[in-house]
């Protein structure tokens, strides 16, 4: 498929930035700090990406009418992941993670009110015919889903399903499609491929079907995978093994990847840079280790309390996040994480404040006082003290 380009849209401060030099050699090893899943070589290993853009979200807005009201559901989101990328989306549940990778998929229920741009190499995605948002989809973006049991059929073989898969953009033989599967099976990792294409998805493990899910994705040679929590229903171990064999794999098909979790343990040494989502909108954007070593928003120093430290040593306890997201339904006037954070005051109430560039090179935030947090020798001890919340 040829796609032609497009003239492209009025940059967007603070979301247009590639990876720094820094972040094309990053190694970030705040994995081990973690409590995550730990890639054995990560990030650092894999192949650099370019500062090609391959997919441009602008000021995307999600909206579901529903009796209750309109939810909104994400407002106003943008970011560009560049060819060979890794970018991690995280934020708590509900906070518009997969509801804006299922827009970049072309996937939302009839119903969705959505704005704003997704650029494919230059094309708006959202202005594309249904047909040729079918052939993007699978075929140059490709989407690992957190169950596989959803999105793999059990009455047909991995085999046939594999197949089915190449069969849907190329016209080649059956024949030919199998060796194909075969061979992506042997790439994800499955021992004795040629037999396991025969198997049906109930007769893999969890850890296997989750790399049958990578071996779909990945069959067409896409150039962005959206892994929407590949790993959420997985023991840690296996975790660190998909997430490998995801790293693996996107070097051998030279593709980017967006990978969404609700877990910062799992983005640590897997991502080139974090954007960490709240009630819709993107609260903090920046390269890895700039993000977990100087957090510039309360929200992902509240994250950043909350992982469980590999060190327990320290006998510290965990701080989680008090309170809860707001209704999407019923959003207050100013900052959405103001009756949770303990460095709210009355500007917080007033103004929702935009993503706007720190003290860190390329890195955003979304905070009217982040200066706060620079000061701050830990800035997720914040959360300590309950009594220093305000409400
Ligand atoms: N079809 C729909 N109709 C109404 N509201 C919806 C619909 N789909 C999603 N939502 C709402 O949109 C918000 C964002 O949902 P989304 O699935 O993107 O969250 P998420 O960040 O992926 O969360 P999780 O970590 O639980 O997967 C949620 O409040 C959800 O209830
Ligand atoms: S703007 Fe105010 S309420 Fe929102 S995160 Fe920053 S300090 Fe907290
Ligand atoms: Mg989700």
């Amino acid at each position: 498929m040829t796609i032609p380009s497009n003239p492209s849209a009025q940059p967007q401060p603070g979301i247009q930035p590639g990876p720094s030099e820094a972040a094309l050699a990053a190694t970030p090893d705040v994995a081990a700090a973690t409590g995550g899943a730990r890639v054995a070589s990560g990030i650092a290993a894999a192949k650099p990406p370019s500062r090609e853009e391959v997919l441009k979200v602008e000021n995307l807005t999600v909206g579901f009418p529903t009796d209750d009201g309109l939810v909104k559901a994400v407002r106003g989101v943008s970011y560009t992941v560049h060819e060979r990328e890794v970018l991690g989306i995280v934020g708590e549940s509900g906070s518009g993670k997969s509801v804006s990778s299922m827009a970049i998929m072309g996937l939302l229920p009839k119903n969705a009110r959505i704005s704003g741009t997704i650029r494919y190499r230059g094309e708006d995605i959202l202005k594309m015919s249904k047909k040729a948002q079918r052939s993007l989809r699978g075929r140059r973006i490709g989407m690992i889903f957190q169950d596989p049991m959803t999105a793999l059929n059990p009455v047909y073989t991995i085999g046939d399903q594999l197949a089915e898969a190449v069969l849907s953009h190329e016209t080649v033989s059956r024949k030919q499609a199998l060796a194909r599967a075969e061979e992506m099976l042997a790439l994800v990792g499955i021992p004795q491929p040629k037999q396991r294409l025969r198997a049906y998805p109930h007769e893999f493990s969890g850890g296997m079907r989750q790399r049958a899910m990578i071996a779909m994705a990945v069959i067409n040679n896409p150039d962005v995978i959206i892994a929407d929590e590949p790993t959420t229903a997985l023991d840690v171990t296996v975790q660190a093994q998909i997430l490998e064999t995801l790293l693996d794999v996107k070097d051998q098909v030279n593709s980017a990847i967006i990978l969404i979790t609700h877990d910062l343990g799992v983005v640590a040494g897997t991502v080139h840079r974090v954007l960490v989502m709240y009630a819709g909108r993107p609260v903090e954007l920046g390269e890895t280790d700039e993000v977990f070593y100087r957090p510039r928003m309360p929200y992902t120093a509240g994250l950043l309390g909350s992982i469980p430290a590999l060190d327990t040593a320290s006998g510290e306890k965990l701080r989680p996040i008090k309170g809860t997201p707001p209704s999407l339904i019923t959003l207050p006037p100013g900052c959405p994480f103001a009756p949770r954070c303990p460095l709210v005051t009355d500007i917080c109430d007033d103004e929702e404040p935009e993503l706007a560039s720190t003290d860190g090179l390329e890195h955003w935030a979304a905070c009217h006082h982040w200066t706060r947090l620079a000061e701050a020798e830990d800035p997720t001890k914040f959360f300590r003290a309950e009594s220093e919340v305000r409400r």
